[in-house]
């Protein structure tokens, strides 16, 4: 019998299931992760629920959870990143109840999460925090069953301080996004690449020579500047914080408000989480075919609605994932992915070496969280140290590096305090 599930296509599932094999392969520090967890079963029996993206990296993730003994079910986190083959294959090949389509509408998005938590989970896994707010919302009878829940990503983690800040949550939270292993990595390296993969997927265009702004400067934009730089590109920067600012300069990169960076720039990327950083005046004078696209957790960093009050016709699809809006004086402002994360709507999301990292927060979080959550405040926590040093040490030694131990002398020079000049 077939699980439960709401998704665009069974038959697509051989395909998805080829690909999780692909990323799998890529993935070695969760490999031991699942290694183990299919010897100790430490999630026996736990009912699970994941809001995350539907992609190969998350199938390998939820294999490794349910090898752990979890009864788990994925919904999507975004209507436009699931990979309609892999939710084919996590039912089909996998047996994972799976509730997401690519291009769902609002509607059953939350349709979606709301019948993932008709699980009734007792441990909640998700990336933006749509699961946990919606629970907390609309669902608040389940909350008691709830031991805790693990959040992936920075938006989420900002989301979820102000829930705590309120005294409104209730039940304590890991935040993913906060290991060293996660956003050094998963925000600047993945997010770096894959929004320059997803921007050259939807327009083909030579970054050489092209003037990128980068809207700004945390750990997913310095990746996107670092990489637009590397293919050539001239990178502005816009920043609120002083020392981000200030970091950004010293990184080499031009730094201006954005209404300087507006008529200059060619290609123009949001990654900082708050809503309308490209607004109408921006648009107003943006250079004509300018591109517009964001890569932040949530499709409010662009003004869309007021783009379109700007342009005087219906958007024209002239590419998938590309919307052209034409102003009243002809020029042509091309939108990409409607405003949601580019790099997870018009590419594959980050790939797999590097979210490896990130969901071995998740598993070793959601192990973590059955055995302490008891202990802990309705709060969001910080991964332990132990943890995140565990794999980074997996992940190198799964490269082929090896490091340097500090001698017994050097243990004792840094526990001293006599020893100067
Ligand atoms: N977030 C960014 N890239 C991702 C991926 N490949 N899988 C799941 N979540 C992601």
């Amino acid at each position: 019998m077939t699980v439960e599930h709401d998704v665009r296509d069974l038959g697509l599932a051989t395909g998805g299931r080829y690909r999780i094999e692909w990323a799998e392969r890529d993935m070695p520090v969760l490999r031991q992760i699942r290694e183990r967890f299919a010897k100790e079963r430490p999630l026996e029996g736990v009912r699970m629920a994941a809001c995350l993206h539907v992609t190969t990296e998350t199938a390998n993730l939820m294999r490794t959870l349910q090898a752990g003994g979890a009864d788990v079910v994925l919904t999507a986190s975004n209507p436009l990143s699931t990979q309609d083959d892999v939710a084919a294959a996590l039912v089909v090949h996998y047996e994972i109840p799976v509730f997401a389509i690519k291009g769902e509408d609002n509607a059953t998005y939350y349709d979606h999460i709301r019948r993932a938590l008709d699980h009734r989970p007792q441990i909640t896994m998700d990336d933006g925090a749509d699961l946990v707010s919606e629970l907390h919302k609309n669902r608040t009878e389940l909350l008691d069953g709830v031991i805790g829940g693990t959040e992936e990503t920075t938006t989420g983690v900002i989301r979820l301080r102000a829930m705590a800040a309120d005294g409104a949550l209730k039940f304590p939270v890991i935040a993913v996004n906060d290991s060293m292993t996660k956003h050094l990595f998963d925000n600047r390296y993945g997010t770096g690449q894959s929004t320059i993969d997803g921007i050259i997927r939807a327009t083909n265009v030579l970054l050489a020579g092209r003037t990128v702004v980068v809207a700004g400067y945390g750990w997913c934009s310095r990746g996107i500047a670092m990489r637009a730089h590397g293919m050539g590109a001239n990178v502005i920067v816009t920043e609120v914080d002083p020392l981000k600012a200030l970091e950004a300069v010293m990184d080499g990169y031009r730094v201006m408000p954005m209404i300087e960076a507006a008529p200059i720039g060619d290609i123009f990327v949001t990654s900082t989480g708050d809503i309308n950083v490209i607004d109408v005046h921006h648009f107003e004078v943006m250079k004509d075919g300018a591109i517009v696209a964001n890569s932040g957790h949530f499709n409010v960093e662009i003004n869309i609605p007021g783009l379109r009050q700007l342009a005087v016709d219906e958007p024209r699809r002239i590419r998938p994932f590309v919307e052209q809006y034409r102003l009243a004086d002809g020029r042509v402002i091309n939108l990409l992915a409607d405003g949601r994360l580019v790099n997870l709507a018009a590419a594959e999301g980050h790939p797999a070496s590097v979210m490896d990292m990130s969901f071995a927060n998740q598993a070793l979080g959601s192990e973590y969280m059955l055995i302490e959550g008891k202990n802990l405040e309705n709060k969001v926590y910080t991964i332990p140290q132990s943890i995140d040093q565990e794999i980074a040490r997996l992940k190198l030694e799964s490269m082929g590096i090896r490091i340097d131990t500090l001698t017994p002398e050097q243990v004792r020079y840094l526990n001293q305090w006599q020893e100067g000049t």
